[in-house]
Parts: C-alpha cells; structure tokens; sequence
C-alpha cells in the first residue's frame, strides 16, 4: 500500500507519517530526512543538496526522483510506503508513478493536510530537534520532559537549520506554487483527501487513520468490535 503525505511546511507531515507507518506497517521514506542525513555525512549528495536545504528551495526533479528510486530498491518496495515530502512537484508524482508501475504498484492514496500559515509559523518557530537521534519536539504541543534535552537520547536539542523566518516563508512560498497542480494530478486520479491538520495531533492521527483505511478496506475498529459481538 502506498500513501502520500501532502502539506506546507510544518502542517505535520513527519509527525503523522510515523504514526500511520507504524500503525499500518508500512515503510516511511521522508526526503527531508534522507537529505539532511546526506548533508550530515557529508556525502555529495548532501552537498548539492544543502545549498537548496539553507534557502527553502526544492533540490532539483532528477536528483530526487533518482533518490525515491534508490530507497525503493533498498526497501522491499512490495511491503508498502508512507511518503512524507516526495512527491512536490508534477513531475516528481510522474517519476514515482513510473518507479512504482514498475515495481507492479501504483499510489493508493494521497491526503494533504491544510494548516493555515499563521499556526505553520507558530509551530515551526517552536520546533526543536535532537541533532543526534532526530527526535522531534514543540515547545508548545510536546515539549521535552527536561527543558533543552531529548528525551530519548540526552542529547542537547536545537533548531532546524531552515527553522528561520525568512526560509520558513520561502518554504511556504515554493509550496504554494506547487500545491495546485499537484493536487489537481491526484484529485484527477480519485486519489486525494484533504484534511484538517491544525487540530491535536492525536484528532489529526485519528483523521488521518479513517482515510487511510477508508482506501485501504481495512476492517475499523467499530468494525472489529461488531465482529466480536456478533
Ligand atoms: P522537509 O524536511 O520535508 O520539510 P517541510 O516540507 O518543510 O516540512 P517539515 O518537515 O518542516 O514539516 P512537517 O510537515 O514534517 O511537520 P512536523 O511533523 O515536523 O524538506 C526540507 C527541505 O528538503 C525542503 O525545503 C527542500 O529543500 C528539500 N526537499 C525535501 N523533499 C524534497 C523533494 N521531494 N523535492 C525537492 N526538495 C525536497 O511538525 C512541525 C512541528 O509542529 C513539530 O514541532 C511538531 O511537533 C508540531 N506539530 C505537528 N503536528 C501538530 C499539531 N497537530 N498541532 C500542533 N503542533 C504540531
Ligand atoms: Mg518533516
């Protein structure tokens, strides 16, 4: 099963992709992660990558649909994948169209969460993160136990280095220009859902689950519980 996460920066794609990845078993490739994983390795890679990383901008189609088909190899691409930041552009949702048909699978679903820019830039100024184990914290939803320590690690917590103002809404610029026309591309194909993603986290989840399982056909558990009644 293959599901595409849609939305701004900071609407919460990371933080439900590893929520549904988990619940449904299905791999998570977030391309953000990959390509900060490559700047911090220091790889070529990362290299060309963290010129566009520091300014907000997308790394060019062909490195990055290059990437997806590298992680689908890796991963046994049959099992299923949560995408979170791949596609964001038409021609990337193109590329992955042609990687997956020719692994014999297809994009089940796509749901975009819409969260306005006002709470995107609240959220994202009070984001931090663990630079050792990646862990992700808000300092008004999820805060650490310990102020300035990851919880799992210990580690010092600290910013993303496009958790600035001006890159935030350069961010924010480049997804608007790109939102229509890929959501057009997947509303044609059936495959879309848009839903809420400025309410708790938890009711977020929660949405997001129904969805995916409302293309998925996988029994709920309103469901289950009738089963085991009846
Ligand atoms: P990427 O890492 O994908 O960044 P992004 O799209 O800007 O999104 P974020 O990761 O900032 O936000 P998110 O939606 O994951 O939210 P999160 O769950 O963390 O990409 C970074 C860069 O890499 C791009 O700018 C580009 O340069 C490059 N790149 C990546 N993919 C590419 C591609 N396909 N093509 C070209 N270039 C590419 O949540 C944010 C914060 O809010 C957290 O603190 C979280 O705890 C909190 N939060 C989450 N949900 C809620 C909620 N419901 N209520 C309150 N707070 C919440
Ligand atoms: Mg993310």
């Amino acid at each position: 099963m293959f599901i595409v996460l849609l939305g701004p920066p900071g609407a919460g794609k990371g933080t439900q992709a590893r929520q549904l990845a988990e619940a449904l078993g299905l791999a998570h490739v977030a391309t953000g992660n990959l390509l900060r994983e490559a700047v911090r390795r220091r790889e070529p890679l990362g290299l060309t990558a963290k010129v566009y990383l520091d300014r907000g901008e997308l790394v060019p189609d062909g490195i990055m649909g290059d990437l997806i088909a590298e992680r689908l190899d890796a991963l046994d691409a049959r099992a299923g994948v949560i995408f979170d930041g791949y596609p964001r552009t038409v021609a990337q949702a193109r590329r992955l169209d042609g990687e997956l048909a020719r692994r014999g699978c297809r994009v089940d679903r796509v749901i975009c969460l819409d969260v306005p820019a006002a709470a995107i830039m609240r959220r994202l100024a009070s984001r931090r993160i663990c630079p050792r184990c990646g862990a992700v914290y808000n300092l008004l939803t999820s805060p650490p136990l310990q102020e300035g320590l990851c919880d799992a690690c210990g580690e010092q917590l600290g910013h993303r280095a496009d958790d600035y103002p001006e890159v935030i809404r350069r961010r924010l610029d480049v997804y608007t220009a790109e939102e229509r026309p890929l959501t057009r591309y997947y509303a044609r194909r059936g495959v879309l859902a848009v839903i809420r993603g400025d309410d708790t986290p938890a009711a977020v989840a929660a949405a997001v689950l129904a969805e995916a399982r409302r293309r998925l056909a996988l029994p709920t558990a309103v469901d289950q519980a009738t089963q085991a009644t009846g």
